[in-house]
């Protein structure tokens, strides 16, 4: 049986719950597929789970509070992230951001002892850039100066508009959609676009992702690797 990419998600989204346990500090993701998870963590949590979240967009913070999920207060580091994402690579190196929400998303991600990514097999990719352009998030002064930056690295930068308005993000800021085609080193990339000023953050998760968890046809399944500790610094 072939199922809809929507309920793929939905597996995946719900199957990320069986990772959650008391105590834990969660940051919740953003986007379709976040959203089955945090609607079965709600159910989870009114039957006696005690977890805090942490959301990493305000469209997420309002469906966690629909849904009874506690909220942290303040937090400075959390448990577990689970979160979805555009794009998925064998080394579980991600790009995310379609949604707008990458640069809270990274943040919790970094802050997070471990980080599972939840998807349809449409996100599953051999190499980064082939599906989708890479978002980057840019403060609006001077944006036209760091596009021509962004440029200058082969990008294509395109501002992403709603009519004709740019959109903002949570942060207030501006997303160029970056058409990379296949990244031969995401890496390289990163650290090229992390010099530029204007420059916020980007959709490349490298190295944060250590579980993924695909929705299919047959269930779900577990794509898992262990990160290596001698490896550069997580971006
Ligand atoms: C939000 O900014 C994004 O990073 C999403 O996590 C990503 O776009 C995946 O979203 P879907 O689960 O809706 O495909």
């Amino acid at each position: 049986m072939t199922i809809s990419s929507d309920e793929a998600k939905r597996r995946a989204g719900e199957k990320a719950v069986e990772y959650i346990s008391d105590e834990m500090v969660v940051g919740l993701g953003t986007g379709s597929t976040v959203y089955y998870f945090l609607l079965k963590l709600g159910e989870r949590c009114r039957q006696g789970l005690q977890v805090v979240g942490v959301p990493t967009s305000v469209a997420t913070e309002r469906i966690a509070r629909e849904q009874g999920i506690p909220l942290a207060d303040s937090w400075s580091a959390v448990d577990i992230v689970v979160d979805g994402a555009d794009e998925i690579d064998p080394r579980l190196n991600l790009i995310k951001g379609m949604g707008g929400a990458l640069v809270r998303e990274k943040i919790v991600a970094q802050a997070a002892g471990r980080m599972i990514v939840v998807g349809d097999e449409s996100k599953v990719v051999k190499r980064l850039g082939t599906n989708f352009p890479l978002p980057v998030e840019v403060i609006p002064f001077g944006w036209e100066a760091t596009a021509v930056q962004i440029r200058q690295l082969g990008l294509g930068p395109v501002l992403r508009r709603q009519g004709n308005e740019p959109v903002r993000t949570d942060n207030g800021n501006y997303l160029l959609e970056c058409h990379t085609g296949p990244i031969e080193n995401p890496e390289e990339l990163a650290r090229s676009l992390e010099g530029i000023a204007g420059v916020v953050g980007h959709g490349l998760f490298l190295g944060l992702a250590t579980t993924a968890i695909i929705g299919s046809d047959q269930g779900t399944r577990i794509l898992q690797i262990t990160p290596d500790k001698d490896e550069a610094p997580r971006m």
